[in-house]
């Protein structure tokens, strides 16, 4: 199924952030002037980092931003490979969201028990406003890997033998994703080109299994889009 998504290419991953951050913001005042809060699903990998470091700059009205997770590792609270600790010194501990509002996945509790604690407080907070994501090269997307079943209605998996590892992960399900009002895809790199094509082919993938109410928008360097 083709993804109505809007493709915005630029020519280098530096020039990625900018107007994905600006994106992110105007995303973020426009629900906040609705409902009086912003409902944020962070990406995990290293994709994002740098708009995160970029949102740490601005002067957002962060008392009304809600945090939550795509996807975690199952690693220690502190390990540098986590989501949560990339998340938290590139852009939360220097921002006044408030620690009440920032729901890390207790992915140091294994998956079976992360994601049943995750799944009571996700049910609670759907839909978001917006969900932030990131492709792998398989065309995996949070923990969502090519050829893994998960059982549809969840809203929160369970994930081993995950390829790219750590093998033990948590990750929202293809439905939790996709309860939202805006996607945001953040893709740069070259090895990156072969999963872009295969999506924008149609290929049944998990990026592809998660869309949103409205169209997507895609921000992504020209390296991994000349495919
Ligand atoms: C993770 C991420 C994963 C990531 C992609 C891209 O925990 O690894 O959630 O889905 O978004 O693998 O990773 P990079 O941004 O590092 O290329």
């Amino acid at each position: 199924m083709q993804n109505n998504h809007r493709w915005h290419v630029l020519e280098t991953a530096e020039q990625v952030a900018q107007p994905a951050c600006q994106h992110i913001l105007e995303i973020a005042r426009h629900a906040i002037a609705e409902q009086g809060k912003f409902k944020l699903v962070l990406a995990g990998g290293s994709t994002p980092e740098k708009v995160y470091h970029l949102l740490a700059q601005t002067n957002a009205d962060w008392q009304r931003w809600y945090i939550y997770f795509g996807d975690e590792r199952c690693l220690p609270v502190d390990h540098k490979d986590r989501n949560s600790v990339m998340a938290a010194q590139s852009f939360l501990e220097k921002v006044a969201i408030p620690a009440s509002q920032i729901f890390t996945m207790p992915a140091e509790l294994g998956p079976e028990q992360a994601a049943k604690s995750y799944q009571q407080t996700i049910a609670g907070a759907l839909p978001f406003h917006l969900v932030l994501l990131g492709i792998g090269e398989d065309g995996h997307t949070a923990s969502l890997f090519p050829g893994h079943k998960h059982p549809e209605q969840e809203l929160v998996h369970a994930v081993y033998n995950a390829p790219k590892p750590p093998p033990e992960r948590v990750s929202l399900s293809a439905k939790a994703l996709s309860s939202t009002d805006r996607l945001i895809f953040l893709i740069t790199g070259a090895s990156k080109q072969e999963a872009v094509k295969n999506w924008r082919l149609g290929q049944d993938l998990p990026v592809a299994a998660v869309t949103a109410q409205n169209p997507g928008d895609i921000y992504i360097d020209r390296a991994a889009y000349n495919a």
